[in-house]
């Protein structure tokens, strides 16, 4: 094609197509089968006698123009120091907002690992009145990862100096 052709055919292309898309939504993973609802609203899930190190978790819920998401609903759950779930209770499960600039924080233990599973944190992510999405969150380095066929590298937190960070983006 002549240039000229060519500033043709981009001028014809429909304004969707140029429309910004920054991020790719985070890859969805099952919910596995210790999903409770009704979660308590908490950003903290440390209880009286939670021996795992200590773990922050922060980041943002963004759309997939890289907008934040305020508002956006989080729901947490993951296994304990032993490995196992709290299905009677809701010990290492808790629910909360991001703010206005979509960020969130999460204070935790280190789940252990369980058979089959690498080290991972089970969350829902929701912007306000869009789909839910469900996914998993892994330890960067861990040594299950390899093992786990649910391991995905895309869904690996970033380990920081004093905190972890990972940013969801969802449909928004
Ligand atoms: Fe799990």
């Amino acid at each position: 094609m002549r240039r000229r052709e060519i500033l043709g055919a981009v001028l014809l292309l429909p304004l969707e197509s140029l429309a910004q898309t920054c991020g790719v939504i985070t890859p969805r993973q099952t919910e596995g089968p210790f999903f409770k609802t009704d979660s308590p609203l908490r950003t903290s899930l440390i209880e009286t006698g939670s021996k795992g190190p200590r773990l922050v978790v922060a980041g943002t819920v963004l759309s997939p123009q890289c907008k934040p998401v305020p508002n956006a609903l989080l729901d947490f759950w993951h296994a304990d120091e032993a490995g196992e779930y709290d299905n009677r209770g809701f010990r290492y499960r808790g629910h909360q907002h991001a703010d206005a600039q979509g960020r969130f924080r999460l204070e935790t233990i280190v789940p252990a690992e369980y058979p089959g599973r690498a080290r991972h944190i089970h969350v829902k992510i929701q912007a306000p009145g869009k789909r839910v999405l469900t996914t998993q969150l892994y330890f960067p380095g861990d040594s299950g990862n390899r093992r786990d066929g649910l391991y995905r590298p895309e869904l690996e937190m970033k380990k920081g100096k004093e905190e972890a960070s990972f940013d969801f983006v969802v449909e928004a």
